[in-house]
């Protein structure tokens, strides 16, 4: 960027001729994009990326052939990796016609040890070697395979040279910016072809884009679908393979001077490559980190620049669905030349009492400038008077930064709390030269949280922990991120009485911490699933980036979370799969340490599957013991590790189908079911897996045990067990009868399982309470006067068969009646893992008419319920959950569809097609209807309602406003329509 400089003597500092700015601007990027994918395409067809079939090269890694072209076309800000630290991963360069090669270049990212051998061919298929290297350990510095130093091993032209890595330096990415070839008279030379890095390719400046779709981030590519039966059950069936690119121009003022410009990516699926006007600017490894790319000095003043992102999910990278493409969001962020570092203030509480708080502050400022910069740092918490710290001074060398600590003395501080959230608001001050340069805000909260070995306290108050893990996908959204998506999924789980959430398995975005710091609601912020080695079958999982990336990630993590209260400590980890070998040891090791480091004030876990994880030295390097499935274990723990705080990380991993019931009902025994659902009556988990109540049982048993997180709290994308793996349907038959009927209609089915989602959900992935719901809100909010019968009771043709009733309620003593004849009065059993936490009538005969239960807790009424028989679907019936959003193309609403019979009731069998209009300044972005196998797709007007519920979500249009009004229909039903409002957006709201 060009610069122009003026010397102020008296402060020995330089400042732009632009206008310095009032302070950081950051403002949503996500808007104007163009978009295509390449590589495997949604219909199953493979695409190759523009650019491929000019390019005079081939390459074997995943780094196709216009990635490849990176290593020839000139420019060191780019580069071509040969794939994770697999040997063997080649570029061919074609010449069009035989070349003498005098020396060849190889310039690497850099330093580390390298094997590599050159071939020549005349015809690219018979190779001849002709020179090889170990151990290269080349630089930036050109390093001379064979000229000056070396002679060629075999100096005659060849038409075609092969470079291949065969050792990639112990686990490096073998990452090569250049390879630059010679000829005899000393010249550079390049392969034949379209010249390299042209517009032919889509990271290139001017390549045409105009037949790219149009789209806007957030944008999950998988999610659009199609679902195709013979895709992998366990990643949901959609096509998130692939490679996808994204280009958006924007201008850059002429007079932009020195401004700092970054990109700020909240998390791109996967290992993204920005690139800025053609060249690299910036990448990543792990698609659920958030990354600063600083863009500056690839601008072009004054014109249109050009930014292009690729991104691509291998194969075999992931156990659940995890989206692909831009599915967060991306800003622009503007700065002076000296401002406030990304996520560049820490805020702690280190002593808090009921009268006064010492906020401590540590601000790093950055100076990009190339004179040093006398900054002053002042920070103060907005609105409340005298909580300002005092104005420290310090000079910044040029092209670094410092940290700055000031504290803050609060008195009387509100503190953050489940009930009462309090939140206040740090303004950071930076000035130079008496004027200010900087001013940013940070979202902080006073509370004191401690792990003890018999608890969690928050505030100093024992606090169970009633939580539930969350993969980070939105269902019929997929993983694109929107603020209320989340908002909401934390409203249904906080009236269910969760307090707390794991994010599992992975950073997550950071709308959800922001609502879980407003909703009062704790996190266990977890960041990996994988470390070093390879899960099952995933041979791209993150151990490829483990080398490279694994100190990054971690620290972005940290810095960008550390400020939300809501997060209680860092997880290093799931199920990895080193928890019992020295090597883990030492990597849970340096992850602990590095994890102190970043941040001091918080404790660090791990959730462990392995049964001797917590005796075998692994365990006790955590500060916190997490427990995967092991309440037999508890016991044995607290007598043996009386000092570690211990919570159970994973628990339960119930299954069921919302509104699915299957007869017998069998205590334990998770049978299959020739239609893939499972039965709802909670009593079925897999093997390592268990009934809620156990765990409840288990856990009031050892209250030492910090509390629990239910695997999980909605239903996701992705590993549907019991019918996870395709071949699990029939092995999920007791009977062998039925076994062997329902291989028949699994071959029928082309030997895939059409399972899509999962089943663990305590809601489904709609957001509807499956009936599981009400046994955790019973058990985790006692004084919730509630009572829930299951089944339905529309069971026409099981007319005096036995049915079994269960009812979860907050009472002690239930008795049912059916059509008013009592059935029994039952009395919970305190401690019990089947009588403890839940009534239940085996021996209840079906007749058609009115179930009611009357519960009674500690001899005084407590809590009715009914369910009564329906009639036929009659009606639909239309709920907004908000009526009334923002039209900024970010704000939704979720409308509940419920099937109806003609006295109002909802037909709990209702599966009635359902089709949806919209008419106004809104659109439909997705239909759903929480059932796991239907296949029929997202992103479209119409669905089945599925046991009587479905859902459709409307989105306002992105600066309009006005009337919106719903229309759903369904043949022989009536119609039905609701009224919704958009609001015209703010200012404030558009910049987001
Ligand atoms: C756990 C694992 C989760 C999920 C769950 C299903 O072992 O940590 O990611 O796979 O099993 O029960």
């Amino acid at each position: 960027m060009k610069t122009h400089w003026t010397l102020l003597l008296t402060l020995g500092i330089s400042v732009a001729n632009a206008a310095p700015l009032p302070a950081t601007q950051r403002e949503t990027f996500d808007f104007g994009w163009k978009h295509a994918r390449f590589g495997n395409m949604p219909d199953g067809t493979v695409q190759p990326e523009p650019g491929a079939e000019s390019a005079p090269l081939t390459s074997s890694s995943h780094e196709h052939q216009n990635i490849a072209m990176n290593a020839m076309d000139g420019n060191r800000n780019t580069r071509w990796c040969a794939a994770n630290a697999n040997p063997g991963h080649y570029i061919t360069a074609d010449f069009g016609k035989p070349v003498a090669v005098s020396q060849i270049d190889v310039i690497w990212e850099k330093a580390a040890p390298r094997d590599y051998v050159i071939s020549g061919s005349d015809n690219g298929k018979t190779w001849t070697d002709i020179a090889a290297r170990i151990g290269d350990n080349g630089t930036e510095s050109a390093q001379n395979l064979y000229g000056k130093n070396q002679k060629p091993a075999d100096s005659r032209a060849y038409r075609y040279y092969k470079f291949t890595v065969n050792g990639t330096g112990g686990g490096n990415w073998a990452s090569i910016r250049e390879i630059e070839f010679t000829d005899a008279a000393g010249k550079k030379i390049k392969p034949a072809g379209e010249k390299l890095n042209a517009n032919k390719v889509p990271f290139g400046a001017n390549f045409d884009d105009t037949k790219w779709r149009s789209l806007n981030l957030p944008h999950d590519w998988a999610i659009e679908g199609p679902f195709r039966p013979e895709l992998e059950n366990e990643t949901g069936k959609l096509p998130w393979v692939g490679i996808g690119w994204y280009r958006k121009s924007f201008d850059v003022p002429a007079d932009a001077g020195e401004h700092r410009y970054y990109l700020d990516f909240d998390g791109v699926l996967s290992m993204p490559k920005v690139y800025v006007n053609g060249e690299l600017a910036g990448e990543w490894g792990y698609g659920y980190s958030s990354f600063r790319v600083d863009i500056s000095k690839h601008l072009k003043p004054g014109q249109k620049n050009t930014v292009a992102v690729r991104a691509e999910n291998l194969p075999r990278s992931s156990r659940w669905y995890p989206g692909a493409g831009i599915y967060r969001h991306v800003w622009l962020t503007k700065t002076n030349p000296v401002h406030v570092d990304n996520w560049g203030v820490s805020i702690t509480t280190p002593q808090v009492s009921k009268d006064k708080a010492t906020v401590e502050i540590k601000t790093t400022v950055l100076n990009t400038s190339d004179k040093p910069a006398i900054v002053s740092v002042e920070n103060a918490v907005a609105g409340v008077a005298g909580a300002a710290g005092k104005p420290e001074t310090v000079t910044i060398p040029a092209g670094q930064s410092k940290e700055i600590t000031s504290t803050i003395q609060l008195g009387n501080p509100k503190l953050w709390d489940l009930d009462t959230p309090h939140l206040y608001d740090l303004a950071t001050t930076i000035k130079l030269d008496g004027k200010i340069i900087d001013k940013v805000n940070n979202t902080f909260g006073v509370r004191t949280v401690e792990w003890k070995p018999d608890g969690f306290y928050l505030n100093g108050r024992k606090v169970r922990i009633n939580g539930v893990c969350q993969h980070h996908d939105l269902g019929p959204l997929g993983a694109a991120v929107y603020a209320r998506g989340y908002e909401r999924q934390l409203e249904i789980l906080k009236e269910m009485g969760v307090n707390s959430i794991r994010t599992s398995h992975n950073p997550p975005a950071p709308e959800l911490l922001e609502a879980c710091d407003r909703m009062g609601i704790l996190v266990d912020n977890e960041l990996f699933d994988i470390w070093e080695h390879q899960k099952y079958d995933k041979a791209n999982g993150y151990h490829i980036l483990w080398k490279d990336w694994h100190v990054k990630d971690l620290q972005n993590f940290v810095k960008r979370d550390r400020n939300h209260p809501s997060v209680i400590c860092w997880s290093a980890g799931n199920e990895i799969d080193e928890q019992g070998t020295a090597r883990g040891k030492e990597v849970a090791q340096e992850l602990v340490r590095l994890f102190h480091e970043a941040d001091p004030s918080r404790k660090v876990t791990v959730g462990c599957n392995n049964p001797n994880a917590w005796k075998n030295g692994f365990g006790e390097i955590f500060d916190i013991y997490g427990f995967n499935y092991k309440p037999h274990l508890y016991g044995e723990f607290i007598k043996q590790r009386p000092n570690q705080p211990v919570i159970a990380s994973e628990t339960s991993s119930c299954v069921s189908t919302r509104g699915e019931y299957y007869f017998p009902v069998k205590w334990g025994i998770g049978d299959g079911f020739f239609n893939y659902q499972v039965s709802s009556y909670d009593l079925y988990a897999p093997g390592w897996a268990y009934r809620p109540d156990r765990e409840f049982a288990a856990q009031d048993a050892n209250p030492n045990i910090a509390g629990e997180y239910v695997w999980t709290g909605f239903d996701y994308l992705g590993e549907p067990t019991p019918y996870n793996q395709d071949r699990a349907n029939a092995g999920n038959f007791s009977n062998p009868e039925e076994a062997k009927a329902a291989l028949e209609r699994f071959a029928a089915l082309g030997n895939k399982a059409p399972s899509r989602s999962s089943y663990f959900g305590i809601v489904d992935l709609c957001g509807f309470p499956k009936d599981r719901f009400f046994i955790y809100q019973a058990h985790w909010r006692p004084d919730l006067k509630m009572a829930h019968i299951l089944p339905h009771w529309n069971w026409e043709g099981r007319e005096g068969e036995i049915t079994p009733v269960h009812v979860y309620s907050s009472g002690d003593t239930a008795e049912l009646f059916l059509n008013g004849k009592s059935q029994g009065v039952r009395v919970k059993k305190p401690g019990s893992d089947t009588e403890g936490y839940r009534f239940f009538w085996n021996d209840v005969k079906y007749e058609p008419g009115e179930l009611k239960v009357v519960v009674t807790k500690n001899g005084q009424p407590w809590a009715t319920a009914t369910r009564a028989t329906t009639g036929k679907t009659a009606a639909i019936d239309l709920q907004a959950d908000r009526t009334a959003i923002a039209g900024d193309a970010r704000d939704i609403s979720y409308v509940t569809v419920t099937m109806k019979d003609a006295k109002g009731n909802t037909v709990p069998t209702a599966k009635e097609p359902l089709t949806f209009t919209v008419n106004g300044p809104a659109e439909i972005i997705g239909v759903c209807n929480g059932n796991p196998v239907d296949l029929s797709g997202f992103q479209k007007n119409t669905i089945d309602a599925f046991n009587g519920l479905a859902q459709v979500i409307v989105r306002g249009k992105r600066g309009e406003s006005g009337p919106v009004t719903l229309t759903a229909t369904s043949p022989g039903i009536k119609t039905a329509t609701i009224k919704l409002n958009i609001a015209k957006p703010t200012a404030e709201q558009l910049k987001k």
